[in-house]
């Protein structure tokens, strides 16, 4: 295997204004698997994310709730990290863009941008809510679409004929929190001048994204860019700008920064220096984010790196949007679903599989309940479960728990199971989960296979030596797979070296050098149900209490 590495890598911050849902999942939940693939390959590697915590919507909420705007936010980051760890999602560091840490961090990027001359100061119009004493982001003013005459349309675009526009082109107006009509108001904003980095992010994007996210950036790239307003008026939870007094950073400028901070704080904790682990020419960072927040991480986000003298990541990674059974998910259908309430009602393990076997590249992926149910029923547990359970359970009823050694033929399926590894782990470091799942069906479909010809129960009878043997290589084999699997289902995982009092199966593991000597001529412990099977009315009542 190649040398240990440092690796980092996040998921986007998840705002702490809502819950986790099932579509933020398919992000925290493909991050998982590849850090995990990683660790397991030997790597130093961290999972570094936060809440972001900043703006004027969380401001609103918390005084709608009648709470303080950092209560609020300590309540959802103690509800996301209770749904993380239900969905065995394990973060190396996860911290708060509301923190000291991310706060100092912020200074440090601006002053940077600031000296290197890459700050401009111009007015800018804006709605302003003379009741609210405050400037009025697009979403807070609601009024008659310009173009179709559509009333009740957010400022920046039309939900009926699609148009986009400016909240200052709205017919009728009003603020969304007291319905009085704004007015028109000019204040001071800082701009990021983004032009100035236009080489290099020419030269940049294409070689750290993929070739559909590059060619979607071109057209802008070929452009002039725009100036980008990284600054907000008070009132405004956030960081004030140093050096401005009564100007806040913009929330997209600290939320990124969080990952720095947060990697930052990982290292306070394990007594290491932040810049010398961020850069280092051989760490390695990877960003995972979903299509709809691209320009922020391949355009500001590495030109913000770039003036402040960081390491820009080695790739950012995009992934699609989930739909529900063919579409968007909704509210109305039942299908717009929080984390704990699908925990309520079926099991994590189940969805981390399904994902997992979804999972190909940059498209959108559909949950289809039907799919779900069938893929989970017919391979998770009737071929991959049930080859293990099978054989254990055999082994504990008929030979007291005992296992033997490998029959010659066994021998050579296990050398075959082997034989995979390098491409299930290739898979595995190509984002291409869905293929690294059928590889290990491939596997279960030949262990299941091999299981039927012996017929051990009934081989029992004339020759339990061989039976025994035989019971030896199915365990084998499955051992191998939940090797396999593991990146994707850990505690399962966890559960199966449970059975032979392994401590923690590693890629390396496949030589079976290590774990012949937990496995072979010994006995095994009780046997515990990995997984059950997905029952459809736990679907139907799923769908029915998230309608509500
Ligand atoms: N707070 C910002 C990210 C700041 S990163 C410096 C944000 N938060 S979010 O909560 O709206 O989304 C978090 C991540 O989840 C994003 O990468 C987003 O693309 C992803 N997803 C949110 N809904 C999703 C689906 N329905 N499907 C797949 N991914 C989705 O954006
Ligand atoms: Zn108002």
């Amino acid at each position: 295997m190649s040398e240990k590495k440092r690796i980092i890598a996040t998921s986007a911050l998840p705002y702490a204004n809502g819950s986790i849902h099932i579509g933020h999942l398919v992000e925290y939940l493909q991050t998982d698997y590849w850090v995990r693939f990683q660790k397991m390959r030997g790597h130093d590697a961290l999972y570094v994310c936060a809440d972001d915590t900043h703006g004027t919507p969380i401001m609103i909420r918390a005084r709608k709730e009648g709470i303080t705007p950092e209560e609020l936010i300590a309540n959802s980051q103690k509800e996301h990290l209770e749904d993380f760890e239900k969905f065995q999602i394990e973060f190396d560091s996860y911290h708060s863009t509301h923190s000291p840490e991310n706060e100092k961090m912020s200074h440090r990027v601006f002053q940077a941008m600031e000296a290197g001359g890459h700050i401009e100061v111009k007015s800018v119009e804006q709605s302003y809510c003379e009741h609210d004493k405050m400037f009025l982001p697009d979403r807070f003013v609601i009024g008659t679409c310009p173009s179709c005459g559509a009333d009740g349309q957010y400022g920046d675009s039309c939900d009926k004929c699609g148009a986009t526009y400016a909240p200052t082109d709205l017919k009728d107006p009003k603020c969304s929190i007291c319905s009085s009509p704004p007015i028109k108001k000019a204040s001071e904003h800082l701009f990021f001048k983004l032009n100035d980095f236009k080489e290099f992010l020419r030269e940049w994007v294409p070689a750290h994204t993929q070739n559909e996210v590059a060619n979607k950036l071109k057209e802008w790239l070929d452009d002039e860019l725009r100036d980008w307003d990284i600054s907000r008026d008070a009132p405004y939870f956030g960081f004030e700008i140093p050096g401005h007094p009564g100007k806040y950073f913009y929330v997209w400028v600290d939320a990124p920064i969080g990952y720095l901070s947060s990697t930052q704080k990982w290292c306070e904790q394990n007594n290491l220096d932040f810049d010398d682990v961020w850069n280092d020419e051989a760490t390695e960072i990877y960003h995972f984010i979903g299509k709809d927040i691209v320009y922020f991480h391949t355009l500001f986000w590495p030109a913000m790196l770039k003036a402040t003298g960081l390491k820009t990541p080695n790739r950012v990674f995009v992934h699609g949007f989930l739909t529900v059974n063919g579409e968007k998910m909704s509210k109305s259908k039942g299908t717009f679903i929080a984390a704990r309430q699908f925990e309520q009602y079926l099991d994590p393990t189940h969805l981390r599989y399904y994902f997992a076997c979804k999972l190909n590249g940059i498209g959108d992926i559909d949950l289809s309940f039907d799919d779900f149910s069938n893929r989970v029923n017919s391979d998770l547990i009737g071929k991959i479960t049930n080859l293990g359970s099978r054989g254990a359970q055999m082994i504990n009823k008929k030979f007291d728990g005992k296992t033997t050694q490998m029959t010659p033929e066994g021998k050579e399926l296990v050398a075959w199971v082997q034989s995979r590894s390098e491409v299930i782990a290739e898979l595995y470091q190509g984002l291409n989960f869905a293929k690294a799942m059928v590889e290990v069906r491939e596997i279960a479909d030949k262990a299941n296979q091999y299981f039927d010809e012996k017929a051990p129960w009934k081989l029992i009878k004339e020759d339990p030596e061989t039976t025994q043997a035989i019971l030896t290589d199915i365990l084998t084999v499955f051992t191998l797979m939940s090797l396999y699997l593991k990146p994707v289902l850990p505690v399962y995982a966890e559960q199966v070296e449970a059975l032979f009092d392994y401590p923690s199966l590693e890629w390396s593991d496949v030589t079976l050098e290590r774990i012949e000597g937990q496995l072979f001529n010994t006995t095994l412990q009780p046997f515990k149900h990995l997984s059950q099977r997905v029952d459809v009315k736990k679907v139907e009542e799923l769908v029915e209490a998230s309608k509500a």
